[in-house]
């Protein structure tokens, strides 16, 4: 790859500033697609989500004709907000202050009272609707009615990942952290691997964490990441041992969670220890009555991660992912970073409600990798306040795909690009 003539150099406002912000909350979130929830929040007729960022509310209902719908969170009547949370059994939609009523398809079912307010069109008082797709387990919602459809905003991430059989992963948990930070500050923690060397040191026995191949299409980004090896930036390499110990200590679970890793099991003539991880993988899965068998060893062994603009990175691993988001918080040095896990299983296996779990940054135990960035990101808001420091400098290889975010909040954020 040639060498960049220069950094891309980004204005520190984009991070800290209240204008830059309230751009963001005026042009971008009201009109992008977004992921809200997963269908396994809403696998029955009557369960019920709210899905907040910033501002905006949005109310995700399954009815009982047994589709999707959402609308904007707010009773016509006086501004009053609908719902709150999640739950199920939802029948109808009433408004708690004074219970004008909604069928769960948005029609207008009830006022109290009506003939004190003289003549009311039926269709100018249906609830406002918000467009609802998914991709696999994931729930998007878009408050803009003349938005693209999501599979082509997600383009070309729904193609690409068809091989993953994404429908198969159910959600187990969504775990949501405040943080001081900007949302862009989080998610770009999940947009280059440049900082492994920095802060997960412990993977780079068993890691590339250099070369894997990375795309930025238009919009979107992708990375391959091979596990299993050593990473270049260690000069004297690893040991066999050191590769399978960093391993363990990283993704013990992919391979039964041996603690402490304990010697290298008995290995096949001629196996490396990525080979032996592979193998292992394969064998878990058999146990749990997934069908690897179409996969090739670098899909089953690598981690395979897009970055969705503006604020998700779904992380495919062949037997999980973990969906990373941030969301804006109340001033541009606050976001909610949300982490989804999801787990494959057998297309015909029962499906449980996810556990939702609000915790705070410093008692958060997400993983030991989730930890350090979770712990890192604590610090990085009040650097990028220190009046000396104006801008970013990103390298346009390494972290080409935060340069892509910056790239698409410059369009998005432009009424000159308007259609
Ligand atoms: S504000 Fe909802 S019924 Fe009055
Ligand atoms: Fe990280």
């Amino acid at each position: 790859m040639p060498t960049p003539a220069e950094p891309v150099r980004i204005a520190v406002e984009r991070y800290v500033s209240p204008e830059w912000a309230a751009q963001e909350a005026d042009r971008l979130w009201p009109r992008v697609w977004q992921l809200a929830s997963t269908t396994d929040h809403l696998s029955k007729a009557g369960d019920f989500y709210e899905y907040i960022c910033g501002k905006l509310s949005v109310l995700i209902v399954r009815t009982q004709y047994g589709d999707l719908r959402a609308y904007q969170n707010v009773c016509l009547h006086r501004g009053n907000e609908l719902c709150s949370g999640s739950g199920t059994d939802l029948q109808e939609i009433r408004c708690s202050y004074h219970r004008w009523c909604w069928d769960l398809d948005g029609k207008l079912k009830e006022i109290p009272s009506r003939r004190a307010f003289g003549v009311l069109d039926e269709d100018e008082f249906g609830l406002i609707p918000v467009l609802v797709d998914t991709w696999g387990s994931l729930v998007f919602i878009n408050l803009d009615l003349h938005a693209e459809p999501l599979i082509d905003f997600l383009s070309p991430i729904v193609e690409e990942t068809k091989w993953l059989r994404p429908e198969e992963y159910a959600t187990q948990a969504v775990v949501t952290i405040a943080l001081p930070c900007n949302w862009k500050s989080g998610i770009d923690a999940f947009s280059e691997t440049y900082h492994v060397q920095g802060i997960h040191r412990q993977m780079l026995a068993s890691t590339d964490d250099v070369n894997g191949p990375q795309i930025a299409w238009d919009r979107h980004g992708k990375l391959n990441q091979p596990y299993g090896i050593v990473s270049p930036r260690l000069r004297d390499g690893a040991s066999d041992q050191e590769i399978w110990d960093s391993f363990c200590a990283t993704q013990g679970e992919r391979v039964g969670k041996p603690s402490p890793p304990g010697p290298i099991p008995a290995r096949e003539p001629e196996e490396s220890v990525r080979d032996l991880i592979v193998r292992l993988i394969r064998s878990r899965g058999q146990e749990s009555d997934l069908d690897f068998s179409d996969f090739s060893d670098g899909q089953i062994i690598d981690l395979h991660q897009y970055n969705c603009f503006p604020n998700i990175s779904p992380v495919f691993l062949i037997e999980s992912v973990a969906v990373v988001r941030t969301r804006p918080g109340s001033t541009p040095d606050d976001c909610l970073i949300d982490l989804f896990f999801l787990k494959r299983i057998a297309l015909d296996a029962p499906r449980s409600q996810p556990l939702d779990v609000v915790i705070d940054a410093e008692s958060a135990d997400v993983g030991a990798v989730f930890n350090q960035d979770i712990a890192n990101l604590r610090k990085v808001q009040r650097g990028m306040h220190q009046p000396g420091f104006t801008h970013l400098s990103l390298s346009p290889i390494e972290e080409t795909r935060i340069c892509q975010l910056h790239r698409n909040l410059d369009h998005w954020l432009s009424p000159a690009n308007d259609d």
